[in-house]
């Protein structure tokens, strides 16, 4: 009888690749510090832009003149990528957001070469995606706003309100950058052959379109939606369970306690409602949330699962009338600094990504 080895393939746990200056992700104490700022007190980086000014800085707090240079790089390229829209249709008609700004992004000249320009096309063509997709054409960007106001006004039609663009902001930071992910990963591994830097954000988005990674918000809101009310939780969750299926938004591979992100979503979700937003399904996601713990407690006692950054992102993003189909793609635009400080990281101080495996296979045959 023919008998082959089980083939193992390692996720790589707690293997370090690198040494980093941008984030420090510390899952059992469910800490998340990006260069240099707790996620959950941001000081006075309060505004993406701010964020992303530190990452690109090699983590180093910026000046203000410097964070205002970076703002007004970020501005012009949303500008410049509009000029792209046009003629990148049949791309950002394609049907998945992910798959169409990443292959808006891929056709950019080499005039997106530089972290500030690459993330402000990444929001236009996010938008433009999602309203082409709306069937409604898209608005060009306005660069005397901040990105994120200019984003959402993009996306919506509408000028959004300080309290929308600083719930927008509280996302687009805190999601900036998380340690060595796999699309963070997968960025460094393309710069280290020496490849360009869309070569390394088209391909990291690639490794965040999946539902492991960064495709899980728009379940969550399916799920929450599927469960409807308070007391269907535990028997749709349950049931979702019992079928094989995971929950979205619970787990994590480095978090053993509550992801950190999820509660600064929860506190942007709340200064929304002081606004007069629509904010009813933060209690219905609460109480998911509840149960879910708890079931998968019972089933995983030595495994902790909790909610991780999707789960909130979720009602946030739905908070601010983004369309659930989007979400992903409004991830990238925020991951996508990230991406580009590790690039620079990985050109600075790193060398050619090449691991090991181990033949398993037949010998050869002999003739
Ligand atoms: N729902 C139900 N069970 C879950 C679960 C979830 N969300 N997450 C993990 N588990 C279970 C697994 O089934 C596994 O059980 P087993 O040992 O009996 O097979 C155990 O917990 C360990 O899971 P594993 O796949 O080894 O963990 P991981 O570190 O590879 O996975 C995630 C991390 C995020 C991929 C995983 O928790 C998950 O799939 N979550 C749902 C998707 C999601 O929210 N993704 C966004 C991530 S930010």
């Amino acid at each position: 009888m023919n008998t082959r080895t089980t083939l193992s393939v390692s996720g790589l746990d707690d293997v370090c690749f690198a040494d980093t200056r941008l984030s420090d992700v510390d899952g059992a104490k469910g800490r998340l510090v990006i260069a240099g700022r707790d996620v959950e007190s941001p000081g006075d980086r309060k505004t993406f832009e701010a964020f992303a000014a530190t990452l690109w800085n090699e983590g180093r707090a910026p000046s203000p003149d410097v964070v205002a240079t970076a703002a007004r790089a970020i501005a012009a390229g949303r500008m410049a990528a509009f000029e792209f829209v046009r003629g990148f249709s049949p791309a950002l008609s394609l049907e998945g957001g992910m798959g169409a700004v990443r292959s808006a992004l891929s056709m950019l000249d080499e005039s997106f070469e530089d972290p500030a320009r690459i993330t402000g096309a990444a929001a236009v063509f996010a938008a433009a995606w999602a309203r082409k997709r709306a069937g409604i054409e898209p608005i060009a960007p306005d660069a005397t706003l901040g990105h994120s106001a200019d984003l959402l006004r993009m996306l919506r039609g509408t000028r959004a309100t300080d309290a929308e663009a600083s719930a927008l902001d509280a996302y687009l930071r805190t999601v900036s950058d998380h340690g060595m992910n796999a699309s963070t990963f997968t960025a460094r591994v393309v710069a280290s052959t020496g490849a360009n830097l869309r070569c390394s954000v088209v391909a990291a988005m690639g490794a965040l379109e999946g539902p492991l990674h960064g495709g899980a918000p728009g379940p969550v809101l399916d799920m929450l939606d599927a469960i409807g009310r308070e007391e269907n939780a535990v028997a749709w969750l349950e049931a979702e369970l019992a079928s094989g299926r995971r929950i979205m938004g619970m787990g994590h591979r480095i978090y053993r306690v509550r992801d950190p992100r999820a509660a600064v979503f929860e506190r942007a979700i709340e200064a929304l409602d002081h606004g007069g937003h629509r904010t009813g399904r933060l209690a219905l996601a609460r109480a998911v949330e509840r149960a879910a713990e708890g079931i998968l407690r019972a089933k995983h006692p030595t495994r902790p699962l909790h909610a991780n950054v999707e789960f909130y992102t979720a009602v946030l993003l739905d908070t601010l009338g983004v369309d659930r189909e989007a979400f992903t793609v409004l991830f990238a635009t925020g991951r996508i600094a990230g991406w580009c400080a590790h690039v620079a990281e990985q050109r600075a101080h790193g060398r050619l990504v090449r691991p090991a495996s181990r033949y398993v296979g037949d010998p050869p045959a002999s003739e």
